[in-house]
């Protein structure tokens, strides 16, 4: 089994943004957990500030691929052309966030992309991407 993380932007700076809402890990050493935890399927990784760039990385793995985890950040909320790219592909696609949205501004409220997935996590912590990955096996 092939499952694909997406990260969008500012995701990169897990552990070192805004740590009371998105905490002191780095997205490296939970995914290095993630892979030894679920060591007989292949977790790929990829992540991009750019809107076009999540775009391009749907479309090349989203035939392919068993299952895509993707917290699009900021762009969940603003990015019809990701919603779209999401509607596009054949690979189901979890919506995940680290906080709850829904307990925050009321513009983080509303996601673009949650009606072409398959289902939405959110508010866990980094265990949302695990949950994603449960999710789907
Ligand atoms: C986020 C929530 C978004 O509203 C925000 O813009 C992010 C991260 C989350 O994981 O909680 O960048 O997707």
């Amino acid at each position: 089994m092939n499952i694909q993380i997406i990260n969008g932007p500012n995701l990169n700076l897990l552990g070192v943004r805004e740590k009371s809402i998105y905490g002191e890990t780095n997205f490296d050493s939970y995914l290095d957990e993630l892979r030894k935890r679920y060591a007989n399927i292949t977790i790929n990784y990829y992540q991009s500030n750019v809107e076009g760039e999540i775009i391009n990385k749907l479309h090349e793995v989203g035939f392919s691929c068993d299952g895509i985890v993707l917290n699009a950040g900021a762009y969940t909320h603003t990015s019809v052309a990701i919603g779209d790219a999401i509607a596009g592909i054949k690979t189901p696609v979890i919506e995940v966030h680290i906080s709850n949205v829904y307990k925050r501004e009321e513009f983080r409220h509303k996601s673009l992309l949650a009606a072409n997935c398959k289902g939405v996590i959110a508010g866990f912590g980094l265990d949302s991407y695990r949950l994603a990955i449960e999710s789907l096996l």
